[in-house]
């Protein structure tokens, strides 16, 4: 049930915005027990909608840490890791091109061989399109600022209003092997100052050798596999509701980074914001489990703290097909284990033919096109003949999923079983594995083979599968197809300010695209019309002809003739996001030629900023630039962070201020009761009687603007809770939905109890 609506919310709700429908109401609730008895989640979809101001808090900052490195080599104090980053010396292409083409030459660790205009022995120049260079910085030094790894240019010439020209390269941690492009961006208002990310697994504190190469994966007795590897690019700072938070991971551990000084191996690091001393401030609240286990039906990680201090996780895994865009949320501490919940479409154990979803985008790739047919590679005097999820007639033999065949087809080794189960990897290449074939070198050995679909990117050559390695008893084979091709950018940035990061994938589309609105002051022609996706390629629907892949596209529409004309794209989504002050933004380039201008291409970049009233948003074309660039602004609620909201005892509401809203908790919950089934042995009467009385609780409320939700937190006396101070600890999350009417559903130990539909609103 919770599938269909949403799927709905996201389409129809996402494209309004969400607060200004009449009041209707549309619930969906799971009362169930996570783990211990005394913790419970609720879940509900509502549509109505308060809308709530955002604040940040404030971290205070007064012990930090500033280490500036010798030779290039820095050794953190905390955990004694050292960053040698010298590799990047010579591994450096030394230059870079902003995306208005100015170049920035810079050596790390080193000088400049040449002058930078007129001056040697400098570190790092800007060159400019009209020829002229600007010495950036005289010297370089790794320094080590509160986590973050950083080469500080200094000594730049001066540039205005008594400053100076620097340059600042940021080391990003990532334990991936694709390294994302270097990435300029001007800072300061008077683009005196440069910023360079630069993504590598130096600027990383060495993994633990059991999340190496883990497939963070597990079998149910069913035989279904369920990995969740491609969660774990995703670090979340999740409230712990008393003004602390957590970072948290699954399957590798929280990067050290800016602000991030968790202990080496932790995926749930606990940041104390009180304690001012750095060395005080992280603790490690779990180790990172290398593989989910399956307990009492429920994919869950146990997670041991090092520091054997009574702090230690579990995420449990809750199946939610649409919850591309969650994060993990805080349930409450029993005993000595912090509980989260994590809903994610991979912990489902549906079975999808021969597809698989990215859940960090939502992007399916379906390859079931390819399926029954069998397919022959030859290498050397082999031949490999094998299947994509399913052949029809093969050599093979039953069930087998690929095999090698010898000259005369006489013998024929089975190199694994067919499995129609899509995996995907963290690097964007979904594949298949074909395990227990025949038995390979040893009796406990036995063949399997990985089929992995790369993106194909000589559109229209005809590609055969290749055989790129066949040892240790596996093979590998490669199969080019545009099928693998709609790998998004990711649609994070992290705040360099705060170092937050603000996810924009709530916006990305898989169901339409965003028509634009214009600015009335722009003198553009009423059917030109504008067309844009966030972070992925535009859908081809409703005849948009625009070229393969572009995430942005203009095209004549006339209103007697619905049919799109004249498609051009205005680029496509290979950059990152990036953030420059309050905004984030989102560059799309090198599209079809410009018009006015056939020797440049056009582009577009759409601006973000947080505005807590304007719902999802639509981007609205501001300006037209050269001709051929073009600027969109975006007003969403989506990056607006979560707000605390206020809970008024006394009309049972939960209020904002700022917007004059409020969310009556009696016209959802008649008498502001929520119905829930009885406990007849509770030692709570609510319980037994099944009725908790929401308006006389202390209720926590926080908007979440991202995930459309009001999550509220509450305590029901139960003096049997010992391991929870004699309190059940109750997560109840209204969603934003759309439907007249609402359905308690109501879910206990894991088992679906009953259904109770109750008609509300219009
Ligand atoms: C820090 O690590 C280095 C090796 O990487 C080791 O030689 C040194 O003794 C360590 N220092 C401390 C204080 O543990
Ligand atoms: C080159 O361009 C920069 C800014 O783009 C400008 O400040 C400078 O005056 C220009 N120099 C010349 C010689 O045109
Ligand atoms: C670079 O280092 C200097 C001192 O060496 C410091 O004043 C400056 O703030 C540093 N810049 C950054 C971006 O950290
Ligand atoms: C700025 O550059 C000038 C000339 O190179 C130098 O004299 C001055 O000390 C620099 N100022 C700073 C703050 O680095
Ligand atoms: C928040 O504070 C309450 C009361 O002091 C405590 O019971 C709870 O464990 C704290 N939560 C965390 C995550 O420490
Ligand atoms: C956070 O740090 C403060 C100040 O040192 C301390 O009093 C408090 O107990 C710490 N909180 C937790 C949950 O560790
Ligand atoms: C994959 O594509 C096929 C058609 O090629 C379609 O029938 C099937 O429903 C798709 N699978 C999913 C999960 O969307
Ligand atoms: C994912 O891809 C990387 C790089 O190609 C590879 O090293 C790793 O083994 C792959 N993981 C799985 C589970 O296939
Ligand atoms: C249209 O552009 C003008 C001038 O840039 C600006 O003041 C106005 O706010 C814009 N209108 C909208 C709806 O964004
Ligand atoms: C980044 O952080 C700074 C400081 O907290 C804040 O002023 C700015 O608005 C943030 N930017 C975004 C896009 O949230
Ligand atoms: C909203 O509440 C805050 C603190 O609770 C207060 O400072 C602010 O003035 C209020 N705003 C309005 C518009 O009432
Ligand atoms: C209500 O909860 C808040 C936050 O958890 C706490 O600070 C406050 O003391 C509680 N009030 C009562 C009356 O229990």
């Amino acid at each position: 049930m919770l599938t269909t609506t949403s799927r709905r919310r996201k389409s129809i709700a996402a494209w309004k915005g969400w607060q200004q429908r009449p009041l209707s109401i549309m619930v969906d609730s799971s009362f169930r027990k996570i783990d211990g008895r005394c913790n419970r989640w609720i879940m509900m979809m509502i549509v109505t909608v308060t809308v709530l101001v955002a604040t940040y808090p404030v971290g205070t900052e007064a012990n930090s840490l500033l280490l500036t490195g010798k030779n290039c080599i820095v050794t953190e104090p905390l955990y004694n890791i050292t960053f040698n980053p010298t590799s990047l010396d010579s591994e450096l292409a030394h230059h870079v091109k902003s995306d208005i083409n100015e170049q920035f030459l810079f050596d790390v660790c080193d000088h400049l061989k040449n002058p930078c205009n007129g001056i040697s022995g400098g570190a790092a120049c800007l060159k400019r399109n009209n020829n002229t260079q600007v010495l950036l910085g005289r010297d370089s030094k790794l320094q080590l600022t509160d986590g973050r790894l950083h080469f500080n240019f200094t000594g730049g010439e001066p540039c205005r209003n008594d400053r100076n020209y620097s340059l600042d390269i940021i080391l990003m941690c990532s334990y991936e092997s694709v390294q994302e492009p270097l990435s300029v961006i001007p800072y300061s208002a008077d683009q005196c100052g440069y910023f360079m990310f630069w993504t590598t697994n130096l600027a990383c504190a060495p993994l633990p050798d059991r999340v190496k190469a883990n497939e963070c994966a597990v079998k149910d007795e069913s035989g279904y596999t369920f990995n969740l590897l491609p969660l774990s690019h995703l670090r979340y700072h999740v409230a712990d509701r008393n003004g602390s938070h957590f970072f948290v991971t699954a399957c590798k551990p929280v990067h050290y980074g800016h602000m991030t000084m968790c202990p080496p191996g932790s995926s749930v690091c606990f940041v104390n914001n009180t304690e001012t001393d750095y060395r005080k401030r992280y603790h490690d609240y779990g180790q990172t489990d290398p593989n989910p286990t399956i307990e009492n039906g429920k994919l869950v990680m146990n997670m041991v703290s090092s520091e054997g201090t009574c702090q230690n996780a579990k995420i449990i895994f809750e199946c939610d097909q649409t919850a591309e865009e969650e994060a993990p949320e805080y349930v409450a501490k029993e005993g000595c284990v912090h509980l989260f919940e994590w809903r994610t479409p991979l912990a489902c154990k549906e079975k999808k033919f021969c597809a698989v979803v990215d859940p960090s985008s939502g992007i399916l790739f379906n390859m079931s096109s390819l399926a029954g047919k069998s397919y022959i590679v030859k290498e050397g005097d082999k031949s490999y003949e094998f299947g994509i999820c399913k052949m029809d007639k093969s050599r093979c033999g039953e069930k087998s999923g690929a095999c090698e065949l010898t000259k005369d087809n006489s013998e024929v080794v089975d190199l694994g079983k067919m499995d129609e189960n899509l995996l995907y990897n963290i690097t964007g290449a979904p594949y298949l594995l074909y395990k227990s074939g025949s038995i390979c070198k040893q009796p406990n050995q036995r063949w399997s083979t990985k089929i992995e679909f790369i993106c194909e990117t000589d559109k229209g050559a005809k590609s055969e599968p290749k055989l790129v390695e066949n040892n240790n008893c596996e093979v590998f084979i490669q199969m080019e197809t545009e099928l693998a091709c709609a790998k998004p950018i990711s649609c994070i940035a992290t705040n360099l300010s705060d170092d937050r990061q603000i996810d924009l994938s709530a916006l990305t589309s898989a169901e339409f695209n965003y028509e634009a609105r214009v600015n009335e002051t722009l003198a553009i022609a009423k059917d030109k019309k504008f067309f844009l996706n966030v972070c992925r390629p535009l859908l081809s629907i409703y005849g948009l002809g625009c070229p393969g892949g572009s995430a942005a596209c203009m095209a004549m529409q006339s209103a007697n003739d619905p049919t799109p004309r004249e498609e051009l794209s205005m680029g496509y989504p290979d950059v990152s996001l990036i953030i420059v002050r309050d905004r984030v933004q989102l560059k799309y380039l090198r599209g079809s030629a410009c018009p006015q201008d056939k020797d440049t291409q056009l582009s577009s970049e759409i601006e973000f900023y947080c505005q807590p009233k304007a719902g999802r948003g639509v981007p609205i074309l501001q300006e037209v630039m050269h001709d051929c660039h073009y600027r969109f602004e975006w007003a969403t609620n989506v990056m607006c962070p979560q707000y605390t909201a206020k809970f008024h005892e006394k009309t049972c509401s939960i209020v904002s201020n700022d917007t004059d809203t409020a969310l009556d908790l009696k016209k959802i919950f008649p008498d502001g009761v929520l119905v829930v089934n009885a406990s007849k042995n509770s030692a709570s009467s609510e319980l037994r009687d099944g009725k908790v009385h929401l308006c006389t609780k202390n209720i926590t409320a926080v908007v979440d603007y991202r995930e459309r939700a009001v999550k509220m937190f509450f305590a029901v006396a139960d003096a049997s809770c010992e391991g929870t101070a004699g309190n059940i600890n109750v997560n109840l999350k209204l969603e934003c939905g759309n439907s007249s009417s609402f359905t308690t559903n109501e879910v206990r130990y894991g088992r679906k109890i009953k259904t109770v539909p109750i008609k509300y609103g219009k």
